[in-house]
């Protein structure tokens, strides 16, 4: 395999992969719904309670001060591996659903108002829909919905007959969680700029799998998790351009968000600490900084070659079944192979293939819009990292032909 990713050395790095399910040495493919975490992100949060557990901010003690300083630190750290501008930029939420919600209650709340219409893509997550629907409702103002081909590709030109004067945002997938479909963001985006109207990119599962850079695309703010970037749950961030996260109004109230306050009135804190009320999740920060920290000594670049190789090995294998059809064939894909069998609930290829230690996703994955475009009511989802081997695909395949075996 042309990669410098020494993969055999990787696994070693992720302790649950040597687990066995069912008697079967466990093989991981539901990475868009998590990833796992190497014993470097696990340390670093086991070193953070052991030695180091304080509050941030608040504290002149040394235990406080070295918190406060890994928290910064990580928060640095995610600066740098987006490429923006200013640390102040990077506001730490629980996930890619909370970044969306704060952005909806906020900077949509202010500017968004009767008739005006926010754009999404027809392969939008829910949470990339409904934040946007309870605004709408609220406001009187109109989704609109641009569709795609049956490749699952976004159609360009629908999307540029969406835009418009009524147009105030447009908040767009740049890697489909169920298809894999590759967005052409950085057109994307252009095509919003030149009709003056920002772009949220949901980089949940593109962040983790090609290198994303937001000065370069020029996105107006930009959502993912740390859970699906090797780090821990219940960590996010929301990359904002400065000059519009000092315009939006707060999302909470509470401790850390404020400069100073009396009953009459409050002084709000300045960035990123307005976006931040209370005790944030330091431990969780501090390992998705060690989980940065991971993935750019392995390369995003190689990383995404090598993904991008398994995913041709894994489309190649999955195509020679008969019985069985990929949905999401994008010419701009990544690491995901959703499919589906004539006479065979994706639930029952999932449970099977589970009995053969492999871990797939089956369902509607959060998107029943673009479940209802292909007609279908879910599919069987495999989902790739960087720890995966060809070896995976192999045994997929074999737990596939169980499948047929018990459903002929
Ligand atoms: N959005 C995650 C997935 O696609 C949970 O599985």
């Amino acid at each position: 395999m042309t990669t410098t990713l020494d993969v055999a050395k990787i696994r070693d790095d992720f302790p649950i992969l040597k687990q066995f399910v069912h008697g079967k040495p466990l093989v991981y493919l539901d990475n868009a719904a998590t990833s796992q975490k190497p014993q470097a992100v696990i340390d670093s949060l086991v070193q953070y309670y052991t030695t180091t557990n304080a509050n941030v901010h608040r504290g002149v003690h040394t235990l406080s001060q070295q918190a406060t300083e890994d928290y910064e630190g990580a928060r640095a750290k995610v600066r740098q591996f987006i490429g923006a501008a200013e640390d102040r930029e990077i506001i730490f939420v629980r996930g890619t659903t909370e970044g969306i919600n704060l952005v909806a209650q906020t900077y949509g709340r202010r500017n968004i108002g009767p008739g005006d219409e926010i754009i999404v893509s027809n392969m939008e997550h829910h949470s990339n829909i409904v934040p946007w629907q309870m605004l709408c409702e609220e406001k009187g103002a109109l989704l609109r919905v641009v569709p795609i081909n049956d490749d699952g590709e976004l159609l360009l030109d629908e999307y540029e007959k969406l835009l418009g004067p009524r147009t105030k945002l447009v908040s767009m997938v740049h890697q489909s969680n169920s298809l894999g479909t590759i967005l052409p963001v950085a057109q994307i985006i252009a095509m919003a700029h030149s009709h003056g109207v920002p772009v949220l990119l949901d980089g949940a599962q593109s962040v983790p799998h090609l290198p994303v850079n937001v000065q370069q695309l020029g996105c107006d703010f930009l959502v993912f998790s740390g859970h699906k970037l090797y780090g821990p749950t219940g960590i996010g961030v929301l990359y904002g351009k400065a000059e519009l996260l000092e315009a939006m109004p707060p999302f909470q109230g509470g401790g850390e968000m404020i400069k100073s306050v009396t009953f009459e009135k409050t002084i709000y804190n300045d960035l990123p600490n307005k976006f931040e009320a209370g005790t944030p999740n330091i431990a969780g920060a501090i390992a998705l900084g060690a989980a940065v920290d991971y993935v750019t000594e392995l390369g995003i670049d190689r990383i995404q070659a090598y993904e991008h190789e398994l995913l041709e090995y894994g489309t190649r294998a999955l195509s020679d079944i008969s019985a069985l059809r990929i949905i999401g064939t994008a010419a701009e894909k990544a690491g995901v192979l959703s499919f589906v069998m004539d006479g065979v609930h994706p639930h029952d290829i999932g449970t099977i293939l589970d009995t053969e230690g492999v871990a797939i996703r089956t369902g509607h994955h959060c998107t029943q819009p673009l479940m209802e475009r292909f007609q279908i009511p879910a599919t069987a989802r495999a989902s790739l990292a960087f720890y995966n081997t060809r070896e995976d695909i192999d045994v997929l395949v074999k737990a596939i032909d169980r499948v047929i075996e018990v459903f002929s």
